[in-house]
């Protein structure tokens, strides 16, 4: 298996301990990888510093792609997909999350629109169809991350000849608002996008 940004390294621990045979995890942060190689070392797991898209790997070399929220921070994502579906074996398997394109496509600044008390009146997109960079603080300044919308992020995988089995936008159940009532602006708009693609055998 291959974790694209793997970060402190949760998904590819939990997934080893869920008795996958062998993964690699490639992350771009030092320091992320530091973290991830202290607190979740598995001898099953390779932690290793590549960036999304430079890293090479053989046709057909895994069965489970995935990628937690970190292909929205990769500036090429028509010429990684490609990648992606060559790297999977025959039947092999794509699962991504990324942040929603209606997500990234706010305005700049925390997107709610607040009315005269505060309170959020409405979510503010522009420049939809306008792909590219978008920076945002994101615990510090400056941080980049890259607006696609849903037909370039959904057609990468058809063009690249995988089947998309599965597209979810999450949103936040009854039962978890009645722990956490500050998720209800969740039910706003979309935050995330989750897609599953197979390559067909
Ligand atoms: C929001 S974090 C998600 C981490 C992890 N997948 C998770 O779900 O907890 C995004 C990760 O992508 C990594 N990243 C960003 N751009 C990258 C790139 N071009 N190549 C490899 N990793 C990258 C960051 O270092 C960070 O660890």
């Amino acid at each position: 298996m291959l974790d694209l940004g793997c970060g402190a390294g949760q998904l590819s621990f939990q997934l080893a301990q869920a008795g996958a045979a062998n993964l690699i995890a490639i992350d771009i942060s030092r320091t992320m990888l530091d973290l991830a190689r202290r607190e979740r070392n598995h001898p099953r797991v390779s932690y290793r510093r590549e960036a999304i898209e430079q890293v090479r790997f053989g046709p057909g070399s895994f069965d489970l792609i995935i990628s937690s929220l970190a292909l929205h921070y990769v500036p090429d994502y028509r010429g990684l997909v490609p990648n992606i579906a060559e790297w999977l074996t025959p039947g092999g398997v794509l699962v991504y999350s990324t942040e929603h394109p209606i997500y990234t496509a706010r305005l700049p600044g925390e997107g709610w629109v607040r009315d005269d008390h505060g309170q959020p009146a409405g979510w503010q997109i522009d420049n939809y169809f306008h792909e590219g960079p978008r920076e945002e603080r994101w615990f510090v300044e400056g941080v980049r991350k890259y607006h696609r919308t849903l037909s370039t992020l959904l057609d990468g995988q058809l063009e690249s000849g995988l089947r998309v089995e599965r597209v979810i936008e999450p949103a936040p159940s009854p039962e978890r608002l009645e722990r956490r009532p500050y998720e209800r602006e969740h039910l706003r708009r979309p935050m995330f996008l989750l897609v599953r693609a197979t390559r067909p055998v």
